[in-house]
């Protein structure tokens, strides 16, 4: 899902930026990939939020906080990651609805590359890359 929500950002800026600059025509198509794009953000998020609620990290955080809030990798997990990824999916929904109200074609793809465009730095600046020197994760999980 995670990997999703990156796909379905970069999809979506390439079409609004395609769009914007080329003078497109929204299409329907265009319409559609704003709208999952949301849609796929708002899965991770909920699903992020409940891990948030299982996490044996996430307890130790709260149940230790005044040791656990020094330990970088917990803290990360306890406000770091969640709090500025729960900022990009209010970031992506904003960006959504505005581009939707847009009058004018041009303006609804500019208004989609631009929320959407920081809502993916801010995720990009907020996942703990297997090669992240701070805190860590594989890029894949196995099942
Ligand atoms: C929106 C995009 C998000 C992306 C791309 C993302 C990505 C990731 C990744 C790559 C991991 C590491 C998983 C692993 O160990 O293999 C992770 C863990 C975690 N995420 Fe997110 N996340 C997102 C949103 C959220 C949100 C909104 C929350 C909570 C409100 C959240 C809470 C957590 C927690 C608590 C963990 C650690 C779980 C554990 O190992 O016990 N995430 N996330």
């Amino acid at each position: 899902m995670r990997w999703l929500v990156l796909a379905s950002l970069l999809y979506s800026l390439f079409r609004a930026w395609r769009g914007w600059k080329g003078k497109h025509r929204f299409t329907q198509t265009d319409n559609a990939t704003r709208h999952w794009t949301a849609t796929i953000a708002h899965i991770q998020l909920f699903l992020g939020i409940w891990l948030y609620s299982i996490s044996p990290i996430i307890a130790y955080f709260f149940e230790s906080f005044k040791t656990a809030v020094h330990n970088r990798d917990v803290r990360f997990f306890g406000m770091e990651h969640s709090i500025m990824m729960v900022l990009a999916v209010v970031l992506i929904t904003i960006g959504s609805m505005k581009a939707k109200q847009k009058k004018e074609d041009e303006q609804k793809f500019k208004t989609m590359f631009v929320w959407f465009g920081i809502a993916l730095l801010v995720i990009l600046s907020s996942i703990p890359w297997s090669f992240s020197p701070l805190v860590s994760r594989p890029l894949w999980r196995g099942f």
